[in-house]
């Protein structure tokens, strides 16, 4: 390797010296939307409950890391392009968070990076940014560690590994790492589930399951008053805690065995509760906060009175925010948009609707 400068002040420049360890890698990640939510955490960024998602498919990140291991750095030298104006305070989250990586993979600190990402989604539109941007950062980590050392080190294979570290970023990172179904944190359910990683739903999903569709109502796009990380504290002192773990286990248990059989009833009375439980659990912290909009309320009423209507197994769930996610089979998708676009698109800033679907999980593209 020839002569480095490892001085930050100075323009970053990739040395493509003869013999030098550099490399790019580049991975697209989706986002996922919790059905079983992940509400209260514990130290070293482990679930206070088992939690269970859907990988989205148009909502993603693409990050590209343009790297140089460097023997003699100490710590990593970081450079970041965002194309879409992600915020000040989202750099400094991924900077600190890298940085804290030096523990689970000591590589990092000799390596300097240029770290390129967008989203094709806007943000604070309702969908979790950062759980595509960690899995996407995630992966191109285990992808650096593996052009440098032929493989990632430990016991964990190159999934595990990418959800481990996605999870150290953002708790519902670790899931955006597979697609399909995924479940997070131990459940009696499965034996191989993990609080460390998420793991691909293990057991046949049932047809009717396959191929669901999230449509997406942004109510409002504003930024949220209380973070989900903040949240997730409050659930340390909360008065409902055991109530809510056990509601959650059920749930899981109930969800993970509908989503085999296909009993659509079943499924909307379990995501619905979910997610009114998560608001609720909010509205009942102390302090309390309520995220919900009044046409967040006015949405629930109406995606209610339609299922009766229609007999179509169309329901909500919510994140930690006012945004109305539907989800339903794709085959009454003509039904949902044209009900959404004559019913609903009123209750949404700007009449934005994003449409999505499950999808297969994230994508190495270099
Ligand atoms: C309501 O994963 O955003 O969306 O681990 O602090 O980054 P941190 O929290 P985050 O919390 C997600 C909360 C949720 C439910 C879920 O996705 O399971």
């Amino acid at each position: 390797m020839g002569q480095k400068n490892t001085d930050m002040s100075e323009p970053f420049k990739m040395s493509h010296g003869t013999g030098a360890l550099f490399g790019k890698v580049s991975w697209r990640s989706p986002s996922n939307i919790a059905l079983v939510k992940y509400w209260g955490k514990r130290e070293g960024q482990l679930p206070s409950n088992p939690s269970l998602s859907l990988t989205l498919s148009q909502a993603f990140t693409e990050s590209t890391i343009e790297y140089e291991f460097i023997e003699a750095l100490t710590s990593p030298e970081i450079q970041f392009a965002f194309s879409n104006a992600i915020e000040f305070s989202f750099e400094e989250r991924i900077s600190g968070y890298i940085k804290n990586l030096i523990f689970d993979i000591p590589f990092i600190s000799q390596v300097r990076m240029n770290i390129q990402s967008h989203n094709t989604f806007p943000h604070s539109a309702g969908i979790a940014s950062s759980a595509s941007a960690f899995s996407a950062l995630a992966l191109c980590f285990c992808s650096i560690e593996k052009q440098l050392n032929g493989a990632v080190s430990g016991t964990m294979n190159f999934y595990q590994k990418a959800s481990y570290l996605a999870r150290l970023g953002s708790g519902s990172a670790c899931r955006s790492v597979y697609g399909g179904y995924v479940v997070w944190g131990e459940t009696v359910d499965y034996n191989d589930s993990s609080n460390l990683y998420g793991v691909p739903f293990p057991y046949d999903v049932h047809p009717l399951l396959t191929d669901m569709h999230d449509s997406i109502l942004v109510v409002s796009s504003a930024r949220k008053t209380v973070s989900s990380s903040a949240g997730h504290q409050l659930m340390k002192y909360h008065p409902y805690a055991s109530a809510r773990y056990q509601q959650v286990r059920d749930n899981m248990s109930s969800l993970i065995r509908i989503i085999q059989s296909g009993d659509m009833d079943g499924f909307v009375k379990i995501v619905e509760n979910e997610a009114m439980s998560l608001h609720a659990l909010m509205m009942s912290s102390s302090d309390s906060f309520i995220l919900l909009q009044p046409a967040t309320l006015s949405v629930i009423e109406k995606v209610k009175d339609y299922r009766r209507r229609s007999g179509i197994p169309v329901c909500f769930t919510l994140d930690a925010g006012p945004n109305i996610h539907m989800i339903y089979p794709a085959i009454y998708k003509d039904q949902v948009h044209e009900f959404i676009q004559s019913e609903l698109v009123q209750f949404c800033e700007g009449g934005r609707v994003i449409h999505d679907f499950i999808g297969d999980g994230p994508k190495q593209l270099i």
